[in-house]
């Protein structure tokens, strides 16, 4: 179909926001049946569609064509013994399954189109565009397909995997297909859409971790400084066990009494511990180190 509509140039629209040739599939419940086990078989349209039923003693067919979901008991239970919530199980779960395929089709289609629009929006020509617009028509043909079909693929389960893949295929082929122009947009270029994009977000996210890779953080005066900040904090704390002995001649201190003084280090260390932290992360870094080396080396000279 897609092929026959290539070769004679055939179009139904054209995508507004892309200018994408994009077609219409007309609800091909015929071609989509033919490729499932139940034409395969012989079952016809009519034997889900229209089941017989008798009328005194005629029998006929029902014209009040609908779900045969409807109708389990009449519309499959002639050829099948499974019971009838087995059988509505059975359909239910491929047109789940189906439903998940479709949507993930729909997304990566979505994906092409934000693509397009940006590689557009970064003056992208034409001729560069050509191959991604050609991708979303097939995509979108392709899941169009499978979406104006209304068993939402009870009629060929298999058939309507293989397309919604294909239409898969066809979107990200063409978003690597504008690749390249969206890269030579630059990250600062003008143009360059602010957009909702998950593959632009991606390459943020590439670019912020190569930026990472090019800074190697704090230079080694910095880090030496906050080694001995630390450091220091250790040594006073020792310094007065070391001093403990003649501390206490001197100042005629008894052991209870010492043991306050190192309780009531330990009490200043849980409570700095548990928010300095936060305190740290509100002020920044800078300011909080700036403040914090000092403030708790005075109380010891
Ligand atoms: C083996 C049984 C079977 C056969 C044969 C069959 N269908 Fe269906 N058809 C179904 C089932 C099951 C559904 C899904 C109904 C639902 O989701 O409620 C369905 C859905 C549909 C729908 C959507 C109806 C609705 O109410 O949502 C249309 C239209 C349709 N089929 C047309 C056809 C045509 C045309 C043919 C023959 C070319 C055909 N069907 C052959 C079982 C069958
Ligand atoms: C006129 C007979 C007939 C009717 C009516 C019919 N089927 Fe079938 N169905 C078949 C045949 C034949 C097969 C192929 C399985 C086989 O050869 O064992 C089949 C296969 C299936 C399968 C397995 C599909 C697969 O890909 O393996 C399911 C599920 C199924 N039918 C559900 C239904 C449901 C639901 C209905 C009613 C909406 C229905 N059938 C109506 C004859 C029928």
């Amino acid at each position: 179909m897609l092929e026959y509509y290539d070769e004679v140039g055939h179009k139904d629209w054209t995508h507004a926001e892309t200018g994408a040739d994009v077609l219409k599939a007309q609800h091909p419940e015929f071609e989509n049946w033919n490729q499932g086990i139940h034409a395969r078989s012989g079952v016809a349209c009519a034997d889900c569609h229209m089941p017989y039923q008798r009328e005194g003693a005629f029998k006929i067919s029902d014209h009040h064509v609908r779900s045969p979901l409807l109708n389990v008991n009449r519309a499959c239970q002639t050829c099948h013994k499974w019971s009838e919530q087995e059988l509505k199980a059975r359909a239910e779960q491929i047109q789940d399954r189906t439903m998940q395929l479709r949507n993930v089709a729909m997304d990566a289609l979505v994906a092409l189109i934000a693509d397009i629009k940006a590689a557009k929006a970064a003056g992208a020509a034409d001729e560069q565009l050509a191959a991604a617009r050609k991708a979303q028509r097939h995509a979108q043909f392709l899941l169009d397909y499978c979406e104006a079909e209304n068993s939402m693929g009870f009629h060929a389960p298999q058939e309507v995997a293989r397309i919604l893949g294909l239409s898969i295929d066809r979107s990200r082929q063409g978003q690597l297909s504008v690749r390249p122009v969206l890269i030579g947009s630059g990250r600062n270029a003008p143009g360059r859409p602010a957009d909702g994009n998950p593959w632009h977000r991606e390459r943020e996210r590439l670019e912020s971790e190569a930026d990472a890779d090019t800074h190697p953080g704090p230079p080694l005066v910095h880090r030496g400084l906050f080694f001995l900040s630390t450091v220091i904090n250790y040594i006073d704390r020792q310094t007065l066990s070391v001093l403990a002995p003649y501390l206490k001649t001197e100042f005629t201190w008894s052991n209870a009494d010492f043991a306050l003084i190192i309780i009531s280090f330990r009490v200043a260390y849980a409570v700095g511990q548990t928010g300095a932290g936060q305190v740290l992360d509100r002020v920044g870094t800078r300011n909080g180190l700036s403040w914090a080396s000092p403030s708790t080396q005075w109380p010891r000279c």
